[in-house]
């Protein structure tokens, strides 16, 4: 069964041509969209802000840099390869071990071969992947991995925390969990699971996949409600912060937590989808107009965070 769309329309659903009319065209400059189109740019600001991120083990942006390939792949049995300029999920190679032959073993233990990891990089650098198809940068980084609160809940792969952050204030939340069909990513279109969270507790509540909702995974079976998504207010504060280094005012967030180094930030997107208030059952329509009219804004991320919650507790949902 799908979602009855009328009904959502008025639960305060935002549609594309609200979102970009009222949200992204005021909200977010175009001068900023290449800090965080552009991954490596993103990472770079990150660490000078002091927010974690996945550690980048190496970047090619030349055809004959290839040839580094096995040289920075030596010291790493597990890493990630992904389109600098890319989005979706697309182009994203991750790696979890090395065989005692020489191949790698991908997230769904299928094995390649060196060669097709450079053929893999050499088609990101023609731009197969990237936004706008032009010529792109590969980068290879840490690989994730997942927090024990996601052991039942995930299928080879890592989940993200995706967060609507308007104006700063950390709004919507969901989790994004990856199936046996999204091959290690945790991409809503690829095929992975979006799965709300109450913001002010960090528990989450109901799933979506592919536009139907879902109880359980599809893939392990295990129930995806009231899971505590650990370190929640400090994982508000460091979505808050990303407003910080892309001063864009609507702004996606994507989050993983990783079970050693804890929460690190993924990417920022200046056009998120609208996925997430499904994923919630709530629209996100007047929540935001209600922030959009507020006068001033914390400047401490802190007390943003704090903000989101009140919204959130005034916008409470009727239980249903
Ligand atoms: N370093 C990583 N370690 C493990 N999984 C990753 C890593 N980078 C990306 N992924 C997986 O791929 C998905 C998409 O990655 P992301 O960097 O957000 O790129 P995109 O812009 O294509 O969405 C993530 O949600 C995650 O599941
Ligand atoms: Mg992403």
């Amino acid at each position: 069964m799908k979602f009855p769309w009328t009904r959502l329309r008025e639960l305060g659903i935002v549609g594309m041509n609200q979102r970009n009319a009222e949200f992204i065209m005021p909200y977010n400059e175009r001068r900023y969209y290449p800090l965080v189109d552009n991954k490596i740019i993103t990472k770079q600001r990150a660490i000078e802000k002091q927010i974690p991120v996945p550690e980048l083990f190496g970047h090619i942006e030349l055809e004959h840099q290839i040839a580094y390939l096995p040289s920075i792949l030596e010291p790493h049995s597990e890493f990630v390869i992904k389109p600098t300029n890319g989005s979706g999920g697309n182009g994203i190679m991750v790696i979890a071990g090395k065989t005692a032959s020489g191949y790698f073993r991908k997230s769904n233990d299928s094995l390649v071969h060196m060669d097709e990891i450079k053929h893999h990089v050499s088609n990101i650098l023609s731009g197969m992947y990237s936004l706008g198809g032009e010529t792109d940068s590969a980068i290879i980084e840490y690989r994730v991995k997942f927090d024990p609160c996601f052991e039942n809940i995930s299928y080879k792969g890592v989940p993200d925390i995706r967060m609507i952050v308007f104006r700063g204030i950390p709004l919507f939340a969901m989790v994004r969990l990856p199936t046996r069909q999204s091959d290690g990513r945790a991409n809503l279109h690829q095929g992975a699971v979006g799965v709300g969270i109450d913001l002010c507790t960090g528990l989450t509540n109901q799933g979506v996949m592919q536009s139907r909702p879902v109880k359980d995974h599809p893939d392990t079976g295990f129930t995806l409600t009231q899971i505590q998504i650990p370190q929640w207010d400090f994982i508000l504060e460091m979505a808050a912060s990303c407003y910080e280094l892309a001063p864009l005012g609507y702004l996606g967030v994507d989050l993983v937590l990783d079970r050693d180094r804890g929460p690190m930030m993924l990417e920022l997107n200046a056009r998120p989808g609208l996925a997430i208030q499904i994923a919630n059952r709530q629209g996100l329509g007047p929540i935001l107009k209600y922030t959009q009219a507020l006068g001033t804004i914390p400047v401490s991320a802190k007390r943003r965070v704090k903000v989101g919650k009140e919204i959130r507790q005034k916008f409470a949902k009727e239980p249903s």
